[in-house]
């Protein structure tokens, strides 16, 4: 398969849903479904950065997550250090720059550490921007940003009216990335779960039945042909 440069999208984000039913399915423990998500997650990262995605954001880990049972949210932490640490060499080999999504600094020591490290690591790197979505809403994204505003503004050095989408822009996470144009959720649910709510505005939606540790390259061209198939009009009209 190959699909016209002009018609990838720039920005793919990915809601990785369904590793507790392919757990369920396979009558293995949830922890277990997690780990086989990050094989997909690794797979669709190296064929993203081969076919020059610029820009994939995926969601790891969102706000309302720690609402889980604890067991399953310390499987998810120590599979994140684990991710940093065993792909860290080869994502920095072929260029990836890594981007986390959320607040940090209410992540455990040990993976605060580590995705700060991968970002330090990776900062110049110019291939594939790959972001990170731990411990992210998007609600407490548009909160921080709206608080740093209203500090600029307090201290003197921003009138109200010079607040402009692009100021805006340059305090979310993504600040300096296109917007998502195309929006994949894996396992048939069809919500955005509170994910990237401001850069999603006008993003094509795609919601494929497979869940998520099944999610394979083909799965993954399907949603880019569809992707190129798609009228996009932003409102107005394509004559
Ligand atoms: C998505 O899979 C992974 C994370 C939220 C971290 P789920 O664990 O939500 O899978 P389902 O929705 O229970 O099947
Ligand atoms: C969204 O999936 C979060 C991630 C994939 C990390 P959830 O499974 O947590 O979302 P809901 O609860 O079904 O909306
Ligand atoms: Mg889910």
């Amino acid at each position: 398969m190959s699909i016209k440069a002009e018609l990838l999208p720039r920005h793919v984000a990915i809601i990785m849903d369904g590793n507790g039913r392919w757990a369920k399915q396979h009558r293995i423990v949830v922890a277990l479904g997690h780990r086989k998500g990050v094989e997909a997650l690794r797979s669709v990262v190296r064929y993203a950065s081969d076919i020059g995605i610029q820009v994939l954001s995926i969601f790891a880990f969102s706000t309302e997550n720690w609402n889980r049972p604890q067991r399953e949210v310390s499987a998810l932490m120590a599979l994140i250090l684990e991710f940093f640490a065993s792909e860290i060499d080869e994502l920095h080999g072929n260029d990836v720059q890594i981007r986390i999504l959320g607040e940090k600094s209410a992540l455990p020591d040990a993976q605060r550490q580590a995705v700060t490290a991968a970002e330090e690591r990776t900062k110049n790197n110019k291939g594939l921007q790959l972001n990170i979505a731990l411990n992210y809403g998007a609600r407490d994204e548009l909160l921080r940003a709206a608080r740093a505003l209203a500090r600029e503004v307090q201290s003197g050095t921003l009138k109200p009216e010079e607040i402009t989408a692009s100021h805006f822009e340059a305090y979310l996470d993504t600040a300096g990335q296109p917007d998502v144009d195309l929006l994949i959720r894996t396992s048939g649910e069809m919500r955005l779960s509170n994910f990237l709510l401001y850069q999603n505005a006008y993003a094509e939606l795609c919601f494929p039945s497979v869940l998520w540790p099944d999610f394979d390259q083909r799965h993954f061209q399907e949603a880019l042909q569809a992707f190129a198939a798609r009228d996009r009009r932003f409102g107005g009209r394509n004559t």
